[in-house]
C-alpha cells in the first residue's frame, strides 16, 4: 500500500488535538479528504464558523490553516457513522480524562469514550480500515481497541461486506499555544504498530512535509509508553525547577539565574526550566497518574512513588503561592480585593484544563477574598465551568482536602480588561504569562489600587523596577532578592 491509497481520513474528536492536527494534515495533503467528526454539535458548528475568530480552539496560526483547507478537503461534521464508513484511516482523538470513580479512580484513564468510538468504528467501517490512536492513552489501550475491532472483522458474508482492521499508535506531541508550528515542524513523529504496511501508509502521509529521519517507527507499546514518559520527563523538570525556586526565595538566589546556569550545560538544556505556578494542561498530570497506576499495577511501587512526587510537588507549589499571598497581605484576605490576571493554563491558548489558576483561586476564595478575574481568551462561562468542575471532583487523590466540603466565603467576578480588574485592588496575582500582562504600564495603573498594594508575579514576566517605581510592592516567584 502507498499513500495514494489513503484517500479518506476520518478523525473522531474535534478538540484541541483532533482539530488542529487534522487541519494541518489537510493543509499539507490536498489529495486526501479529511473529515473531523464530533458528537458535540456546538463544537462542530464553531469549527464551521465563517468568522474564523470564533473557532472553538484558540491557537495562533490555526485560522489561516483552516481557511486554506476548509471546504476543499477539510470538513467538520456530526455525521460520525457516514464519515467512518467512507474512511480508509480513522483517527481516534477523543478525551481520556482521569477516572473519578471505581477501580483506578484518580489515576487510571477513563476509556469509556475510546471504547465507544472503537465500537462505532467496528460497526460502521467498510473494507480495510487503519485505526490510529491519537489521544493520550494508557499503555496497552491499542489492545482494547484491537479486541473490539477483531470481533467485527469478517471475511465478507451475507451478514455484511468484508471488514478488516489494523491498529496504530501515533501519539501527539503538540503543545497548546504553539500547536501549528509543532505540527508543521515536529521534532519527531512516532508511529507504533505491528503491520509494516499500515505503518508505512501513515508514515507516507507525514512524509509529505516531515523529513524522513524524524519519522520514528516502534512497536505499539513503546509508542504508547513514550508519550506518557515524554510528558512525565517534561513535567518533572517543571517540578524540579519549582522546588529550586522555593529554595531561591529563602536563600537570596534568583531561580532564573540558576536556570540559565544549569541550562547552559548541554546535557541539561535550556527548555522547560521556567519556574511558575506549576504545570497545568490536559496531559501532564493525567499522564503521570497513568504512569503511576501502571507501575503499581505491575508491582513497581518505588517507581510509582517516584513519579507521583512530581504531581505532589506541583500541587504544593500552587498551595504555596496561595499561602504566600495570604501571609503577605497581613495574614488575612477576607474581604480584600485581589485581581487575578490569567486563567488559561499557559499563554496563547483558551484551554483551562488543570490550570494552576483553578486551585489557587479556590484557596483564595476559601480565605474569603473578593477576586476580579481577567483572561484575554477565557470567557466568564468557561471560568464558571472550570471552577464548577473542581467542585464536582469527589476527592483529588493528591490533595489532602475534599474540595466538595469547602464552602466559600469569597466571591469572584469576571472582568473585561486589566483596568477593570485592578480597580480598587489590594493585590494583583499574575497567573498566566500573556504578553499584555508583561507590558502593563504600572506607573499608569498603580493609582487604581488601594495602598499598600502588592503585585504577585507567579510567572516572573513583569518589570520589577517599574513596579517598585510605581510605589507597589512586588513578589516574584523564585526571586530571593525581592523578598
Ligand atoms: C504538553 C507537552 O508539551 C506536549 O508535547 C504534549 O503533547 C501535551 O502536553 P501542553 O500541555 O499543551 O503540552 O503545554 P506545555 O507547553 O508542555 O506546558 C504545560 C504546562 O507547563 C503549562 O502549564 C506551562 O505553563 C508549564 N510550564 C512549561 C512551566 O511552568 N515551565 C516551563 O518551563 C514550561
Ligand atoms: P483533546 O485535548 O484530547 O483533543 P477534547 O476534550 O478537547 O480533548 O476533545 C475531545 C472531543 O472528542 C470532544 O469534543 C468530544 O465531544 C469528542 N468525543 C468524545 N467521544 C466521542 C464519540 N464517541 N464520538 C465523537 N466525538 C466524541
Amino acid at each position: 500500500m502507498n499513500n495514494n491509497e489513503i484517500k479518506n481520513i476520518c478523525c473522531i474528536g474535534a478538540g484541541y488535538v483532533g482539530g488542529p492536527t487534522m487541519a494541518v494534515i489537510a493543509d499539507r495533503c490536498p489529495d486526501i479528504q479529511v473529515t473531523v467528526v464530533d458528537l458535540n454539535e456546538a463544537r462542530i458548528q464553531a469549527w464551521n464558523e465563517k468568522d474564523l475568530r470564533k473557532l472553538p480552539v484558540y491557537e495562533p496560526g490555526l485560522d489561516q490553516v483552516v481557511k486554506r483547507a476548509r471546504g476543499r478537503n477539510l470538513h467538520y461534521s456530526t455525521e460520525v457513522d457516514a464519515a467512518i464508513a467512507a474512511a480508509d484511516m480513522v483517527f481516534i482523538s477523543v478525551n481520556t480524562p482521569t477516572k473519578n470513580k471505581g477501580i483506578g479512580a484518580g489515576k487510571a484513564s477513563d476509556l469509556r469514550w475510546v471504547e465507544a468510538c472503537s465500537r462505532q468504528v467496528a460497526k460502521c467501517a467498510r473494507g480495510h480500515t487503519i485505526v490510529v490512536e491519537k489521544s493520550t492513552l494508557p499503555v496497552r489501550t491499542a489492545e482494547v481497541i484491537k479486541s473490539i475491532l477483531s470481533s467485527a472483522q469478517s471475511e465478507g458474508t451475507n451478514q455484511g461486506p468484508h471488514k478488516s482492521f489494523e491498529v496504530l499508535s501515533n501519539p501527539e506531541f503538540l503543545a497548546e499555544g504553539t500547536a501549528i508550528n509543532d505540527l508543521e515542524n515536529p521534532d519527531r513523529i512516532l508511529i507504533g504498530g505491528e503491520s509494516e504496511i499500515a505503518v508505512e501508509a501513515l508514515a507516507s502521509i507525514y512524509g509529505q512535509w516531515v523529513p524522513s529521519e524524524r519519522i520514528l517507527r516502534t512497536n505499539l507499546w513503546s509508542s504508547e509508553l513514550s508519550k506518557l514518559t515524554a510528558n512525565a520527563f517534561l513535567a518533572q523538570r517543571i517540578s524540579s525547577i519549582n522546588s529550586v525556586a522555593a529554595l531561591c526565595e529563602v536563600t537570596g538566589a534568583d531561580v532564573r539565574e540558576v536556570a540559565k546556569a544549569i541550562g547552559s550545560d548541554s546535557r541539561i538544556g535550556t527548555k522547560f526550566l521556567r519556574s511558575g505556578p506549576g504545570f497545568g494542561g490536559s496531559c501532564f498530570k493525567k499522564d503521570i497518574l497513568n504512569l503511576v497506576y501502571l507501575c503499581r499495577h505491575f508491582g513497581l511501587p518505588e517507581v510509582a512513588d517516584y513519579w507521583e512526587n512530581v504531581v505532589t510537588l506541583n500541587n504544593w507549589q500552587q498551595e504555596r503561592i496561595a499561602r504566600l499571598v495570604v501571609q503577605t497581605l497581613y495574614g488575612t484576605i477576607a474581604g480584600k480585593k485581589i485581581a487575578i490576571l490569567g486563567f488559561a493554563f499557559k499563554a496563547n491558548t483558551n484551554d483551562t484544563r488543570e490550570s494552576p489558576a483553578i486551585s489557587i483561586i479556590y484557596n483564595l476564595l476559601e480565605e474569603g477574598a473578593k477576586l476580579a478575574i481577567f483572561d484575554p481568551k477565557v470567557k466568564k462561562e468557561q471560568i464558571e465551568a472550570s471552577l464548577g468542575i473542581m467542585e464536582e471532583t469527589q476527592l483529588d487523590p493528591l490533595q489532602s482536602k475534599n474540595i466538595n466540603s469547602i464552602s466559600f466565603e469569597g466571591k469572584w467576578e469576571s472582568k473585561n480588561n486589566i483596568v477593570e480588574a485592578l480597580e480598587g485592588a489590594d493585590a494583583v496575582l499574575i497567573l498566566t504569562e500573556w504578553e499584555e500582562f508583561a507590558e502593563i504600564c504600572w506607573e499608569k495603573l498603580a493609582p487604581l489600587m488601594r495602598k499598600p498594594a502588592w503585585v504577585f508575579d507567579a510567572r516572573a514576566i513583569s518589570n520589577v523596577q517599574a513596579i517598585k517605581d510605581a510605589g507597589l510592592n512586588i513578589w516574584r516567584v523564585g526571586d530571593g532578592a525581592e523578598q
